[in-house]
């Protein structure tokens, strides 16, 4: 049995390597094109090439009305369900393409054309999928915001895009308040050296917003007055949308998502690797601010003509540890999708799965990972509980859709805990040595993808071309550098293992050390700083931060931590859980100035430092092992 499961996945990939242009034209036959491409694949465009070239689509049109002209209007095709509102919303495709075609027409009255941009900060209520829509019908590139970052976090993202109008609500909902998104969004728009020429607000009963007089609109009243608007082909190259990134440095990439490629690969990796089709319920635990919301809340699951849920709730609290579980039971979810961090969360508050058991899973048949690696106890406390197989796959914001996986279309599950799975077809996988040789399986190196990249992966950066050589192509030639590490072992499976860079992962979330170092530094009586990923039982990484501060300073340093805290969690946004600032008298450097970063984090782990013979002076370790000893492992706080 498991030889015929393996030879379906081989089969794939020697088919894909064989011609990979006829498996990709194969694979594209799933969406309706307004024009068909006249390549496959065109080596000449771009930074590394680019896929179904002048051919023309809409995405819209893909994931909504061809699904009502084939008979399918009054299959559900979004069910909202927020215990966070205390409500459930189900929109059948048809009441789904309605106003989506409205909103349209409201944003084409406003001026909203193809390659216009639209930012999107929105909680998770419909309107934000009902928002992306809308966009992708009219070709205008949307570029949603997460509603977890703070003001400026928002107005770098305005600034970068230039958008016409913005969308948003007058709230979110996080257990226990009400986060009012509209002073955070004027606060933004007036750092923001663009400003949008109108902005549409969701009024929210929970909270109503004041609005700007001939800046503002309400959402719902413009779009009842308007006008169902056609979708709009555009060229098969051209954006669908933007999504700012965590980077290297303090500045987000735009991350940008060709149409056609997207609406290929999303298309045919929900069979190939979730094993769903149309009529089956998907559900993604996500955020819609993050590319598992882009990809598997919204576009993968309507293109396929599934059921998708949108839940604005916690895994935990919302009311109990059983809430992810009545979703799916109540729901008829068939393939759960989430983050490892949200599977802690319900295990440590009901390790025993008592909550699970209150309701009827038996239509549940996989779970899904990934945002962070899922450590191998969580995976198989998950499987052992649920019975279904729990497979961990690994993907970036830069490629939108899984790099390797579990392939349930193939039969093939990730049967490794603690392993990614293998490569989708597409993706040719190796680890690298630091001058770019591969190496052998087994040894662990820098993770790279050959190029070209497949469908769906981004093109570049968002007027950034060189940015997007320099950051992903320059290290490799002839490779994309993932920017995280790892090994690919005997079978083909690949295990990532942790970044190469300053991006770390708390509860999922992508983030930037780089960034919070930036608004440490701003502090007046900061003279240095560093921050660090340290490890975290439920959250997988958080940050710490370690300060020097300036000479003569001598307020009292909990004052001092309070408000970086405090600048953190307003400059770049609660999410980043940023909670923790230690002083320090000098921080650990090499001779040549560079801070011991990888170093520091091997202490805040509770690990020895291993530091670089380079290291200036040693003491300035032991200075920092001292800062921060009652959260190491072993003491009351690190246990
Ligand atoms: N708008 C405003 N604030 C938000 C927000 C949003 N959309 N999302 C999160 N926040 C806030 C939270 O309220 C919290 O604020 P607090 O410091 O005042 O408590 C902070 O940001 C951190 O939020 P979160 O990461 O959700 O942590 P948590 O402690 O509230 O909950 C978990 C912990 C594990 C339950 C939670 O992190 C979780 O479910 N994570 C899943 C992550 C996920 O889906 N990632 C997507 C990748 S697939
Ligand atoms: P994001 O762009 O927010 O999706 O974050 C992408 C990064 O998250 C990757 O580069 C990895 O570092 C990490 N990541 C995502 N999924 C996995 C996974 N399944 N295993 C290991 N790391 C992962």
């Amino acid at each position: 049995m498991s030889e015929i499961i393996y030879d379906r996945y081989t089969e794939a990939v020697a088919a894909w390597r064989r011609d990979p242009e006829g498996w990709w034209a194969r694979a594209a036959e799933g969406i309706s094109w307004d024009r068909p491409w006249e390549r496959v694949f065109d080596p000449e465009r771009g930074a590394y090439g680019q896929w179904y070239a002048g051919g023309q689509l809409n995405t819209a049109y893909n994931c909504l009305d061809r699904h009502v002209e084939a008979g399918r209007g009054s299959q559900a095709a979004l069910i909202w369900d927020s215990p966070l509102a205390g409500r459930q919303v189900r929109f059948t495709y048809s009441e789904l393409r309605d106003r989506v075609a409205r909103l349209a027409g409201a944003l084409a009255g406003l001026g909203v054309g193809h390659g216009d941009r639209v930012v999107i900060y929105m909680p998770m209520v419909p309107e934000a999928a009902i928002a992306m829509l809308a966009c992708a019908r009219l070709g205008a590139v949307h570029s949603v915001v997460f509603g977890g970052f703070g003001a400026p976090e928002l107005a770098s993202r305005i600034a970068d895009a230039a958008p016409k109008v913005v969308i948003s609500a007058s709230c979110g909902l996080e257990p226990g308040r009400i986060v009012a998104y509209k002073p955070l969004l004027d606060a933004a728009i007036a750092l923001s050296p663009h400003k949008p020429d109108a902005c549409l607000i969701l009024q929210r009963p929970a909270l109503r917003a004041e609005f700007v007089a001939g800046r503002d609109h309400d959402f719902e009243a413009v779009e009842a007055a308007a006008a169902p608007h056609a979708p709009v082909p555009i060229p098969a190259t051209d954006p669908l949308y933007i999504l700012f990134t965590s980077g290297t440095t303090g500045r987000p990439k735009g991350i940008v998502r060709d149409a056609g490629g997207h609406a290929v690969a999303l298309m045919q990796s929900m069979r190939m690797i979730y094993g769903v089709d149309a009529g089956d319920v998907f559900w993604a635990a996500s955020d819609v601010g993050w590319v598992v919301g882009h990809s598997y809340i919204v576009y993968a699951p309507l293109l396929a003509g599934c059921t998708t849920i949108m839940y604005e709730g916690k895994p935990v609290g919302t009311p109990d540890a059983g809430a992810f579980w009545r979703v799916a039971a109540e729901h008829r979810v068939r393939v759960l999708f989430t983050a490892p961090t949200a599977i802690r969360a319900i295990k440590q508050q009901d390790p025993d799965a008592a909550q699970m058991r209150r309701y009827d899973m038996s239509r549940l048949e996989a779970l899904f990972l990934a945002g962070e690696r899922c450590d191998p106890p969580t995976a198989i406390w998950a499987a052992e509980q649920l019975g279904k197989p729990v497979v961990d796959h690994w993907w970036q914001t830069e490629t939108g859709w899984p790099i390797t996986a579990g392939f349930r279309g193939f039969g093939l599950t990730a049967p490794k805990p603690g392993a990614g799975g293998r490569p989708s077809p597409g993706y040719d996988v190796q680890a690298l040595d630091d001058s770019g040789q591969v190496l052998p399986r087994g040894q662990s190196g820098n993770l790279a993808i050959r190029l070209p990249l497949p469908p769906g992966c981004a093109p570049t950066l968002w007027q950034n071309e060189e940015g997007f050589r320099t950051a992903y192509l320059a290290d490799f030639p002839g490779w994309y550098r993932t920017g995280d590490a790892g090994v690919i072992d005997a079978d083909g499976d690949v295990w990532v293992m942790g970044r190469t860079d300053d991006i770390i992962n708390v509860a999922g979330h992508r983030l930037s050390t780089g960034a919070m170092e930036e608004v440490l530094a701003a502090h007046q009586d900061v003279a240095e700083c560093a921050v660090v990923g340290a490890k975290d039982a439920l959250k997988g990484q958080t940050p710490l931060g370690l300060v020097v501060l300036k000479t003569g300073v001598n307020r009292p340093p909990e004052d001092i931590t309070a408000e970086l805290v405090a600048l953190v969690r307003e400059r770049i946004g609660p999410v980043a859980a940023f909670k923790e600032a230690r002083i320090v008298p000098r921080l650990p450097k090499t001779r040549s100035g560079k801070i011991l970063r990888a170093s520091i984090r091997r202490l805040a782990d509770g690990e020895p430092p291993n530091p670089p013979p380079t290291i200036d002076d040693p003491a300035a370790l032991d200075e920092v092992r001292a800062a921060i000893a009652d959260r190491l492992p072993g003491t009351d706080r690190g246990a």
